[in-house]
């Protein structure tokens, strides 16, 4: 067995690889240097281009452009006007921002488990954590696999409950042959450089509902709504609501116009490359591999290790692939075991035991739509090496 890089033996790959890699093309270049020569970078007209090619993409009928996935999620909640302390049932495998978009309206996150299967909200434990509070369930399509929203959708209507879809991992994704965007009350994207199309950051709400849409316009600028007497002098204008700049530059929305056009072809291209790193890693029976369903998208895609002293050695097993010279990461630690949650909420330790057992043993590997054949047989080589390594003690 060959010694590992860690240990002084010769790493898979010389360079590493990166986990993951914009896809720039001559189009988003030339879309960033006519806004620069418009001289329109903070707002322009691109904002209404990209609000109507979106919804045309995912036959939502509003779309409001925010300056980031993050302002999404929290202008979303923040449009269904809801108390104080009312409850909002979230994932804790997820990135923060969806506890925290409770956080922002006074709401209390409510933390529920995954599906072992596939990293998903559980619907039975949404089921559980239902209180006479609760008010909306916020699931994540995690890594870019669909939640059941079938289920969701029947539970939030026989309970009354809003459903926000955070969709930041899922854009692009189908739901029975659907775009999501589409489904939930109101669903949150995100264009941060490392989704599966950017702007560099941005965020996308998209609703079938005109009152929130026009809220959600007013609430991302500042609460301003009307020039009073002369719309062509700046500043004549009535604050009518609380407000605040989730606006997005007119830069960025260039770059994201040119990735629209671009994202199915991009997701088909992770698609295909997640199935080729399956088929090598297949054989490895120590590690549990993504599905394999039709409507993934693999925005992530990442593996679990499989029996309890392999996942002890998670953290060595993440440095030793490093070594290999294969970037990988962690996608998520539990949000309710932060130190925020714990110490407002008290959240602790054995509360979701499946949700943190699962999120101990997970490992996300580079995935990008230009990855190329030699890259990915280069990350299975290195998953093979370390782990082997691990499980025969050799480490
Ligand atoms: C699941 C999830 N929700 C929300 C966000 C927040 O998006 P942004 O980084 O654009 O604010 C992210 C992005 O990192 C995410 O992965």
């Amino acid at each position: 067995m060959n010694k590992l890089a860690i240990d002084g033996g010769i790493p898979v790959r010389e360079q590493m690889l990166p986990i993951f890699k914009l896809e720039l093309g001559e189009n988003e270049f030339q879309a960033v240097r006519n806004v620069l020569e418009s001289g329109s970078i903070s707002r322009g007209n691109f904002r209404e281009k990209l609000e109507a090619e979106f919804c045309n993409y995912t036959k939502a009928k509003y779309a409001i452009v925010l300056n980031s996935g993050t302002a999404a999620l929290h202008l979303a909640v923040n449009a269904l006007n809801l108390e104080p302390n009312d409850e909002v049932i979230v994932p804790s495998l997820s990135f923060v921002a969806t506890a925290f978009a409770a956080e922002y309206s006074g709401l209390k996150p409510v933390f529920a488990e995954i599906d072992p299967a596939t990293f998903n909200i559980s619907v039975e434990d949404v089921k559980q954590k239902i209180s006479d509070r609760t008010r909306a369930i916020i699931p994540v399509h995690y890594a870019g696999l669909p939640v059941n929203l079938d289920a969701l959708r029947e539970i939030s209507q026989k309970h009354n409950l809003f459903l926000i879809e955070d969709a930041a991992h899922a854009i692009g994704a189908n739901h029975n042959g659907t775009k999501i965007g589409n489904f939930g009350d109101l669903t949150a994207f995100s264009l941060f450089a490392t989704k599966n199309m950017t702007a560099g950051e941005g965020g996308i709400i998209t609703t079938n509902n005109k009152k929130w849409a026009d809220s959600i316009r007013l609430t991302r600028a500042h609460g301003i709504t009307a020039s009073l007497n002369s719309p062509a002098v700046s500043g004549l204008c009535d604050v009518s609501q609380l407000g605040y700049n989730f606006h997005l530059s007119n830069l960025n929305i260039a770059v994201a116009i040119e990735q629209l056009k671009k994202l199915d072809k991009m997701n088909q291209q992770r698609k295909e490359m997640a199935v080729y790193l399956s088929n090598l890693l297949k054989e490895v029976e120590e590690i549990e591999l993504p599905g394999a369903e039709n409507n993934h998208i693999f925005h992530l895609y990442t593996i679990k290790l499989m029996d309890k002293k392999l996942a002890g050695k998670r953290d060595q097993i993440l440095e030793s692939l490093l070594a290999e010279g294969i970037q990988v990461g962690v996608y998520y630690l539990p949000i309710h075991l932060f130190s925020y949650f714990r110490n407002k909420y008290g959240t602790a330790p054995g509360d979701l035991p499946i949700t943190e057992t699962v999120c101990n043993s997970l490992v996300t590997l580079p995935l990008y739509p230009s990855i190329t054949k030699n890259e990915i047989k280069d990350i299975a080589a290195a998953i093979k090496k370390v782990v082997y390594n691990f499980s025969q003690n050799k480490r």
